[in-house]
């Protein structure tokens, strides 16, 4: 049987050749949902411009099926016009964003204008063609500093951030609040995601950071791999049970799984405004723990040196998660040991990532 693929509702994922664009699109496809990916490529591999990014291809190899993609970037409203008038857009999940915190902090207004205006402009077209109803990827770090553990989603937001990428987060979930309130067809979701990390169990897409990676995660499987020498543990007089920092890290199939319920959870009939999630584990881990957990799963010894606490890095941050359990059904399934194992497996497959 063949689609018009016109007629054929789909969602539109922005920066979907991402880290966790491309393993949602793995769980739409794998739900029946057709998808349509947009991304600039600002920070995703593609052997040319015009081409699919890798990550995309590999998405269509573990899926089977296939992805229209648009080298399209989300501050240009005349491009994204085009897309939405040739394609029947039932709802957006919007990944696309620069997220690098320290660099946030050099270049703002790069943040503000790619972040903010970028998103801005994507709600004024969805406007424009009537499609109202999205799905933003937030983050845990709108809750600045935690006043209180685990984290729920009463907990203040914004005011804590400490950098303008947590701000440019902090804003576009305002903007989409006040859409709401200007029209109530809108419908909205925001999740704050906490530490996403791990990577598809097939090991052929995962993380791929440029340059020195900044989070934890990346960091460890590069020294494991062998392209960098030791981790530098960032701070070990915090007020933890080790000293080190503790996060709440959850595999990116969960987080992806969370999108999955989110658009079953936009679309009942009676949803409407918008909501926010939480998508964690409600467990934290130090540094130390996955450090270790990572030598147990790649079989390698991690070196780490203790060193200076990073500018703006909280002592502990995890996630009450029992709001998506209760209104998503969707609960976080894989373990430290999973996440650690499936890193390892994409980052001794792919030791240089996509390239
Ligand atoms: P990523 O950099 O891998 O993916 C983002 C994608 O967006 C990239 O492929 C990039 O090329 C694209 N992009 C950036 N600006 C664009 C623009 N103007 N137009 C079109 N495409 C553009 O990052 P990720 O880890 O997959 O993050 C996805 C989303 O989740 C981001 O919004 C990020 O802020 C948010 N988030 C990520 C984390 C995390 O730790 N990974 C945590 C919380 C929230
Ligand atoms: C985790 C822990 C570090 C690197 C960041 C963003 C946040 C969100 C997720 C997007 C901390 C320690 C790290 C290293 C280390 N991103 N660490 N050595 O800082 O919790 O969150 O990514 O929204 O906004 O801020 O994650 O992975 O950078 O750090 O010791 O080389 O690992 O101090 O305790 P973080 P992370």
């Amino acid at each position: 049987q063949v689609k018009d693929m016109s007629q054929t509702e789909s969602i539109l994922v922005t920066g979907g050749a991402g880290y966790v664009g491309s393993h949602t699109i793995v769980e739409l496809l794998n739900h029946g949902h057709s998808v349509i990916a947009i991304d600039n490529l600002v920070n995703a591999y593609a052997l040319n411009d015009n081409h699919k990014p890798e990550s995309l291809k590999r998405v269509e190899i573990i899926t089977g099926k296939s992805i229209t993609f648009y080298n399209i970037d989300i501050t240009n409203r005349k491009a994204l016009s085009n897309v939405f008038q040739m394609h029947k857009i039932q709802c957006v999940i919007h990944f696309a964003a620069l997220k690098a915190v320290g660099e946030s902090v050099q270049m703002p207004l790069m943040y503000y204008q790619n972040n903010i205006a970028g998103s801005s402009t994507l709600f004024q077209v969805m406007q424009d063609h009537n499609v109202k109803k999205i799905v933003f990827s937030s983050s845990a770090t709108v809750y600045g500093t935690p006043q209180f553990l685990p984290i729920t989603e009463e907990h203040p937001a914004g005011q804590g951030c400490t950098n303008p990428y947590g701000r440019t987060k902090f804003f576009v979930e305002e903007i989409l609040k006040d859409v709401c309130i200007s029209d109530p067809e809108w419908r909205v979701i925001l999740l704050r995601y906490f530490n996403p990390v791990g990577a598809h169990e097939s090991g052929l897409i995962g993380e791929d950071p440029s340059g020195i990676p900044n989070n934890l995660m990346p960091y460890i499987a590069q020294v494991a791999v062998g392209r960098r020498e030791k981790v530098n543990v960032f701070g070990s007089d915090y007020e933890t049970p080790d000293g080190t920092g503790v996060r709440d890290y959850i595999h990116i199939t969960d987080l992806a799984t969370g999108h999955v319920q989110a658009l079953s959870k936009i679309n009942e009939p009676n949803f409407k405004g918008w909501e926010v999630y939480n998508l964690g584990t409600g467990k934290g881990y130090s540094v130390l723990e996955m450090i270790k957990a990572f030598s147990k799963s790649s079989q390698k010894e991690i070196k780490y040196e203790l060193s200076e606490r990073r500018e703006g890095d909280v002592a502990a941050s995890y996630a009450d998660a029992s709001k998506a359990k209760k209104e998503l059904n969707w609960t976080a399934t894989k373990d430290i040991d999973d996440m650690c194992f499936d890193t390892w497996k994409w980052q001794s497959a792919n030791p240089n990532g996509y390239q």
